[in-house]
């Protein structure tokens, strides 16, 4: 049966590393009040030469060289991201330039903090349908550019890191997908009538008659809005759902999955989850400590730093899950 692998992956955060201590100078916040609250203690943020493909690219090498492959082995782009060098077109074609892969597709997804897991569930299907033998899959953020650090936007920008991570998802064949090396299964939602729960109203067409104006940069309409409160509950609650749905539709029990890979947005939301599942903490590996919330790159983030410390090794059943913006959710598990 033709499916799909992971087969290499790679990482890549900023030098420069903001403490919540530095964050105290700016915002009127504190180090005890971002950690009890999120879990976050530092975050990386870029140099201002510094954009969204850059980051995606030297994550992209990374996982290329990972994979074993020459560049030009790689036949798409899947790239997630909520914060694009710009408008259109979209970041995937400026990395393909950077990359210097001409032709191949480059496909950009929203899908906020949910995109690499709608990523990876795109480039799964592409694979075997038999049109693409290695996708690069890749999530990049630059959100420090967008935040406003006064202490009016203090809630949403301590939270907030920079960083990217990418995944070479390769074509193989299975016996028995349960317990070879592959892609499993996915589970994708999302539900529009809490869009405006966490969102950034501007620049849009919808915000009148100019997509952007000095209107719309004197009410900050440029600016995340979160309703921290209902993100959380529903968070907690999607996705230990869909984490449960995916497990009963292939007949997995939690006690089966060696490690899980959950978005990270807050220390709180994934031992929540892991409380109401019943999923002991030692099995949750958590990055949100060290690099905040990277939105589409937590996970790959995460997936690279587990391989590096030896938490993710080959034949592990993997489980990931996500829920963002949207709203939007999903879970994955895979046999690394
Ligand atoms: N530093 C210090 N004080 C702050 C800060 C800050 N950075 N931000 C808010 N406060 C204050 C508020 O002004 C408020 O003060 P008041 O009681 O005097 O009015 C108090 O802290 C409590 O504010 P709340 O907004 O009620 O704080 P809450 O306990 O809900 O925590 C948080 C906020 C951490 C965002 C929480 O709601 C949460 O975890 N939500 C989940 C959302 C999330 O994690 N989003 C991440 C991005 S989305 C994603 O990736 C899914």
């Amino acid at each position: 049966m033709r499916t799909s692998k992971v087969t290499g992956v790679g990482s890549f955060v900023p030098e420069d590393v903001y403490t919540n201590f530095d964050l105290e100078k700016m915002m009127d916040t504190s180090d005890e009040w971002i950690q009890q609250r999120t879990g976050i203690k530092q975050r990386m943020w870029v140099k201002p030469d510094q954009c969204t493909s850059d980051l995606a690219l030297e994550a992209s090498l990374q996982a290329i060289k990972n994979a074993g492959l020459e560049k030009s082995e790689i036949d798409m782009i899947i790239l997630a991201t909520i914060s694009p060098d710009h408008d259109f077109p979209g970041t995937g074609c400026f990395l393909q330039a950077k990359l210097d892969l001409p032709e191949i597709p480059a496909l950009d997804i929203r899908q906020q903090c949910t995109g690499f897991v709608y990523a990876m569930s795109i480039a799964d299907k592409f694979i075997r349908s038999g049109s693409n033998k290695n996708i690069l899959v890749v999530g990049a953020e630059v959100h420090s550019k967008g935040l406003d650090k006064t202490p009016e936007g203090r809630t949403v920008s301590v939270l907030f890191g920079d960083g990217a991570g990418a995944v070479v998802m390769s074509a193989c064949d299975v016996d028995d997908p349960m317990k070879e090396r592959c892609f499993i299964d996915s589970q994708l939602h999302s539900d529009g009538k809490f869009a405006k729960e966490l969102w950034m109203p501007g620049p849009g067409s919808a915000i009148g008659e100019n997509r952007a104006d000095q209107n719309m940069l004197n009410e900050g309409l440029h600016f995340a809005q979160m309703n921290g409160k209902v993100v959380f509950v529903h968070a907690v609650k999607r996705m230990s759902q869909c984490l449960k749905d995916l497990c009963q539709k292939n007949n997995v029990s939690l006690d089966d999955i060696d490690l899980f890979l959950f978005h990270q947005a807050n220390l709180r939301i994934n031992s929540k989850v892991a409380e109401v599942m019943g999923i002991p903490e030692d099995k949750v590996f958590n990055t949100i400590q060290k690099y905040g919330n990277t939105t589409a790159a937590t996970i790959p983030i995460g997936m690279h730093d587990a391989v590096k410390e030896g938490k993710l090794k080959e034949g592990m059943l993997v489980a990931s899950a996500a829920f963002g913006s949207g709203f939007t959710w999903g879970s994955a598990l895979y046999r690394w």
